[in-house]
Parts: C-alpha cells; structure tokens; sequence
C-alpha cells in the first residue's frame, strides 16, 4: 500500500512515528496516529498528493508522445506540467512540484530552494555510494517555517521513458522542441537508473486542523 515510500532515509529532523507511519499501513498507523503529535491526514494527503502527481505525469506524458510525437509532447509538459502540479496540489491541500538535480535543469523555474538542494545533495551522496534514487525519501515535520507543517521529498529515477527527451542522445525532434523552450536547457545526457531529481510536496501549517471539540 505504501509502495512509493520504501526504506525510508531517516534524518536528525524526522520525527520516528511519522517513519513508522510511512512503513505500515493506513489501518494499523491508527493507533499510531492517535499515539503521535501528527495527525494522518497530513501525510495522508502527502502520499496520494505524490502517487496521484507522478502517475498522471506519466501517463498524460506517455499518451500525448503517442498521439503527438516527442515535439509535442514537449510542448504539452511546457505548458501542462506546472498546471498539473498547481491542480493536483489543490486537490490536496498540498503545494507539490519536482526539482532537478544541481546543475541538470530544463526550466529554470523549476530549481531548487535551498531548502530542497540541501535534500537533493544528501539524495546524491547515498545514489554515488550505491542506494537506489527512487527509494530517497525525506520527510520533515520539525524545524520547518511557520506556514508549513510537513515537507517530503522523493528521488525521481531516470526511466527508459524519459531518455528520449533527457538521456544521452534524444532524436532531433525533441531536441529542437527543447532548444525552443528552453534555451539554456542542461537536463540531457541521463542514464536510466540515474537520479533525475525528486518530487516534493509541503503542506501548509494552515490547512492542518488540530482535532477540534
Ligand atoms: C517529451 C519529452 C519529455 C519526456 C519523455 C520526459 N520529460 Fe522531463 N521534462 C520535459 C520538459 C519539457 C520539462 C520542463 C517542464 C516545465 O517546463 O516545467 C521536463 C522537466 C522535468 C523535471 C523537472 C526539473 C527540470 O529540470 O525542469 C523532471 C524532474 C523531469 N522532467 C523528469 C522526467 C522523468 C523522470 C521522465 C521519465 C519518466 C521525464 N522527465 C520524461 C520533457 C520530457
């Protein structure tokens, strides 16, 4: 049921029962929910915020590379993908997006906060010391600014699927239709498997309701 939240990477921040929570299912994490200062609907939200975004990326993704080829199907991310994250996130009551790793970005308004390299950079060293990029997970519930009460990131792997519009060689087409849009583009020359960047997600302190009378 967890699926996207394998082996935790546990953090000085990372309070254990929201780990915990990550590592059970929803049913068993009742009693821990009640036991903690976290409330499940937060990362309930979190998870379903992350599955939902990526799946529908991939699969808008996949089916627009087919009904208009890779130029437009760079053109479709262009346009939909920032649009798909702000619906996707107000569907949950979450602010969600991806970042790339440092230096390999495509849309510059995609980079990093500093609060996220920071993650990503961690994410780095444990892929270059063998860890798998889709298994990087932080989650955050303490130490955060006052209008956030929850921050998540996950590794984002390379796939086949994205090679031809981030790998080594992508075909002209893509290219051109990158080299339009994105001028100062450095987000080719991935490998499968490499780590792409991750997902984010925060939750904003104000929808996070204590439970009331
Ligand atoms: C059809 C071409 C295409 C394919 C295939 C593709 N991407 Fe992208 N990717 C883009 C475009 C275009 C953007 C910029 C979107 C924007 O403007 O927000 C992007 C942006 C990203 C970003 C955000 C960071 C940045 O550099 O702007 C990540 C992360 C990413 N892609 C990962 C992937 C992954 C993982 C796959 C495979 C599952 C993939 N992409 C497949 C075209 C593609």
């Amino acid at each position: 049921m967890n699926r996207s939240f394998p082996r935790p990477i546990v953090r000085r921040s990372v309070v254990p029962a929201v780990i915990a929570l990550l590592l059970v299912g929803a049913t068993s994490a009742q009693s821990l929910v009640e036991a903690s200062l976290v409330e499940a609907s937060p990362l309930d939200r979190v998870q379903s915020a992350a599955r939902a975004f990526s799946t529908t990326l991939k699969a808008t993704l996949s089916s627009r590379i087919a009904e208009d080829g890779l130029a437009g199907a760079v053109g479709f991310c262009h346009t939909e993908a920032p649009k798909i994250a702000e619906r996707i996130g107000a569907e949950h009551g979450v602010r969600i997006g991806r970042v790339p790793v440092a230096g390999r970005q495509r849309n510059p308004a995609n980079a990093a906060a500093d609060w996220q390299a920071v993650v990503l950079a961690g994410f780095q060293r444990n892929v270059a010391a063998g860890a798998k990029p889709g298994e990087q997970i932080h989650v955050q519930v303490i130490d955060l600014p006052g209008d956030v009460s929850l921050r998540m990131m996950r590794g984002i792997a390379v796939e086949p699927l994205c090679l031809a519009c981030h790998g080594r060689s992508p075909p002209s087409d893509a290219l051109q239709a990158i080299a339009r849009y994105y001028p100062a583009d450095t987000a080719t020359g991935f490998d499968a498997g490499d780590l792409r960047g991750a997902l984010w997600v925060e939750v904003p302190a104000i929808a996070t309701k204590e439970p009331g009378p």
